[in-house]
């Protein structure tokens, strides 16, 4: 289990929340690994398509690749990102544009995702752009949205450790997890 972290805080409620999943899942017995977007080299996709070309590759040379390794590596992967202006922070959104170069590899499918989303403000409703922006693009390459955990009220660094429901729904995603592999596993 990889989490791609897009907050720029590092021990921020982003931040927490992800370790606490990987933590958990760690504990019920998978490799974690945790990538902050923050310290890697990501590019604006320019939108040139030479990776749409027959055997085209990105032609931006810096972090994507190993990136792109780490989550080929992983069957399930912890998106994280608070809202920012009602949308992602930058350094989601530019990672989350660069799988354009291959999105209709198989390397999306068959994999599961779990979603953290803290923001400060109480309306769920603000979050529905990020929310909606991941499971739109789930749906359009094929991944499975396990679970979303939008923490809402938490504006400071480490707000969150002072809500524990908020802590409980971050270990409690990585069961479902298991339960929808385990239910998929048995379908066949
Ligand atoms: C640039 C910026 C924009 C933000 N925009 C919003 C927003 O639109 N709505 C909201 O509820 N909170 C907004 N916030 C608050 C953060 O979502 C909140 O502080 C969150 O807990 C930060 O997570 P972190 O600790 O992982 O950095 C914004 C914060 C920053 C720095």
């Amino acid at each position: 289990m990889t989490g791609f972290c897009g907050s720029p805080r590092r021990k921020g409620n982003t931040d927490i929340l992800m370790q606490t999943v990987l933590d958990e899942a760690s504990e019920k017995g998978f490799d974690t690994e945790m990538v902050y977007l923050s310290d890697a080299h990501v590019g604006f996709c320019k939108a040139c398509d030479a990776c749409h070309l027959p055997n085209g590759k990105c032609i931006i040379d810096d972090d994507m690749e190993s990136l792109v390794q780490n989550m080929k590596e992983s069957d399930v992967w912890v998106f994280g990102t608070p809202v920012y202006w009602w949308g992602p922070t930058a350094q989601m959104k530019v990672f989350v544009d660069r799988w354009y170069g291959f999105y209709s590899d198989n390397l999306f499918k068959n994999k599961k995702a779990i979603l953290v989303v803290p923001m400060e403000d109480t309306d769920e409703k603000t979050a529905s752009h990020v929310v909606g922006m991941f499971q739109d693009s789930f749906d359009y390459v094929g991944v499975e949205l396990s679970d979303v955990i939008v923490a809402d009220g938490v504006r400071n660094r480490g707000d969150v450790k002072e809500r524990p429901e908020l802590i409980q729904k971050a270990k409690d995603s990585v069961s479902k997890v298991v339960v929808s592999k385990k239910a998929k596993t048995a379908k066949k």
